[in-house]
């Protein structure tokens, strides 16, 4: 390498990392040139040509790969200086590629109804109006693929899908794999049964073809997965439309998600003198996600060579888990991004969402009769149940919480995913209920006037105080709803009624739903994080679909005290006072 003259000392580092392409021995997050690694993501997304990094990965070239590459290195003045100028690098953006979202189309939920039956049981005529509204948002979020991403996919990110899909919206313009959860959901109760086996279809046809799940629907999220549903997509998809057919027919393609799971993302945990298996999220790459390149790039800028491939590996480990990102996965000093270290972490929700996929698919397998594979599910369950019990319960505070294999510890903090083995039933000895929800009741997360926090602590990121999470709000009320009781039902009862007015008073305010809200105050959106609060939005409307039929009676849209108000209430009362 002859890096010589002025810019020796830049060039020379410059070239070593470009020479690699990625730090350590990890693999790049994809293999593209173009959209994962090399010269052109690099000093595109350096030079911050766009707002969010996430623009420059979605747009679709103009060009084949390999001419978009020669191109750009025509570009290059003197090589070995390859460094192009903030005005040749938007040039060469500009006339390389198109704008993001020009390979799909919107599109029309042919099957979209505008009376679905679960709306005449809504008692509140207020609450039943919105949650018409929140139906008709389902048109907006259609999308389809354009058969060229088919034909050509070496000049798009996109990976495609041969059925339309509901997207979450703004700026998440694909599929996501765990929002898909809660829109299909939605979408069943509002009776789009076609659409929803298309996006259920989708996920098995990707099953086949990379035997996992993405993130989302994007190459660049080929090496993360999101915490994983399929099965129970496909469970929620049954209850409505009983299809033994299809079930059958895909069956295969559930296992195999799971094994991907098994395969690729256990740690082995001792605890007591016994050994047991569990679930993290795990990612082993050596470069920056492509859609936060700069953020990612520069966060580890300062590390060493050695530390950064770490790094950034939980970073996309904490994608993974859909916590992105959260004090939750912070163990270190600096109490920053720095410490995120999500593959030590053994997490209470993922090993939840696990031991209800083995019970379902133990179920499904004894409906297909093939009992052989129902009791190789059945004894996976077992394995789980023990294994959190041993491993994640914690007998002082009398709940679940996640446990740090470095540390060999259990992590003491209050995050509603604590909560979610009472959702998944992942639990033996149903005394563990009564001390789970006089967890909860001591914890002060009850406190808050639009429901649960998902920490308490004020980061800055977006998966902590004060974002609520609608994923988060739903779980923890369908588990303590599923118990026997009373007291968890009323606590449920009550945090549905929360969630309804946070997301009610915001769309009457913004004519909007939102990805998160915040659980003070009068009805905001949430904030924080790498992003700005997204409109939409897939699993919002999902959730809130959910909760209005689940408690359809008894919910009601009168506004509640809030924090806000309660001074202005006291305010003329107080005059009064001291006044007379
Ligand atoms: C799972 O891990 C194995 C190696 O342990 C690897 O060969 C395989 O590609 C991984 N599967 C996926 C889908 O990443």
């Amino acid at each position: 390498m002859n890096c010589s003259g002025w810019w020796v000392t830049f060039f020379v580092i410059f070239c070593v990392l470009q020479e690699n392409g990625v730090n350590g021995n990890l693999p790049p997050p994809c293999d593209s040139q173009i959209y994962c690694t090399g010269d052109i993501i690099h000093q595109v997304q350096m030079a911050k040509i766009f707002d969010d990094d996430k623009h420059f990965v979605d747009m679709s070239l103009r060009d084949s790969p390999a001419k978009i590459i020669k191109r750009f290195q025509s570009l290059f003045l003197r090589p070995p200086a390859r460094q192009l100028t903030r005005e040749q690098l938007i040039g060469f953006v500009n006339t390389s590629f198109y704008d993001p979202g020009t390979e799909m189309e919107q599109w029309n939920p042919p099957d979209w109804n505008e009376s679905p039956k679960f709306l005449s049981g809504i008692a509140n005529a207020e609450l039943r109006t919105w949650a018409l509204n929140i139906t008709s948002l389902w048109k907006s979020l259609g999308r389809k693929i354009k058969e060229d991403v088919k034909s050509n996919p070496d000049r798009y990110s996109q990976i495609y899908v041969p059925n339309p899909v509901i997207v979450p919206g703004g700026r998440f313009r694909e599929f996501y794999y765990w929002d898909s959860y809660w829109v299909i959901n939605g979408l069943l109760l509002s009776e789009m049964t076609q659409t929803a086996r298309g996006m259920i279809e989708n996920f098995l046809d990707i099953v086949q073809r990379y035997g996992m799940i993405p993130n989302g629907g994007r190459i660049y999220y080929l090496c993360r997965s999101q915490p994983p549903f399929l099965t129970l997509m496909m469970d929620s998809y049954l209850a409505s439309e009983k299809n033994l057919t299809f079930l059958r027919e895909n069956i295969n393609l559930l296992a195999k998600e799971y094994d991907f799971w098994m395969n690729n993302r256990t740690v082995p945990v001792s605890v007591n003198g016994n050994n047991y298996t569990l679930n993290r999220y795990y990612v082993q790459i050596g470069g920056p996600r492509p859609e936060s390149y700069s953020k990612d790039y520069e966060l580890a800028e300062n590390l060493t060579a050695d530390a950064k491939p770490s790094l950034y590996s939980d970073i996309a480990a904490a994608a993974e888990s859909g916590w992105d990102f959260s004090t939750r996965w912070f163990y270190g000093p600096t109490d920053t991004l720095l410490d995120t270290k999500t593959s030590s972490v053994i997490p209470v929700d993922l090993n939840a969402i696990l031991c209800r996929v083995e019970r379902t698919l133990a179920k499904f397998y004894t409906e297909l009769d093939m009992p052989e594979m129902a009791s190789r599910f059945s004894e996976a369950l077992n394995q789980r149940l023990k294994a959190v019990q041993a491993v994640l319960w914690d007998p002082d505070l009398g709940v679940w919480l996640d446990y740090n294999s470095e540390h060999q510890k259990r992590n003491p903090n209050f995050y509603p995913s604590n909560l979610s083995p009472l959702w998944a039933s992942c639990y033996e000895d149903t005394a563990v209920v009564d001390r789970v929800v006089s967890y909860l009741e001591k914890s002060g997360a009850l406190s808050y006037n639009n429901g649960l926090p998902t920490s308490f602590k004020n980061s800055g990121q977006q998966w902590d105080f004060p974002n609520g999470w609608p994923p988060l709000q739903q779980m923890v009320i369908e588990g303590l709803e599923n118990t026997q009781s009373a007291k968890a039902k009323d606590i449920a009862f009550r945090l549905a009624q929360k969630w309804v007015n946070v997301n009610y008073n915001a769309f009457k305010k913004y004519n909007a739903m939102f990805e998160k809200y915040d659980v003070e105050g009068d009805g905001k959106p949430g904030g924080g994080g790498e992003y700005e609060v997204q409109l939409g939005f897939g699993w919002s409307n999902g959730v809130i679909l959910q909760l209005l039929d689940v408690y359809k009676s008894r919910l009601t849209s009168s506004a509640i005290i809030t924090s806000f108000s309660f001074p202005v209430l006291l305010f003329p009362i107080l005059i009064l006072t001291l006044w007379a």
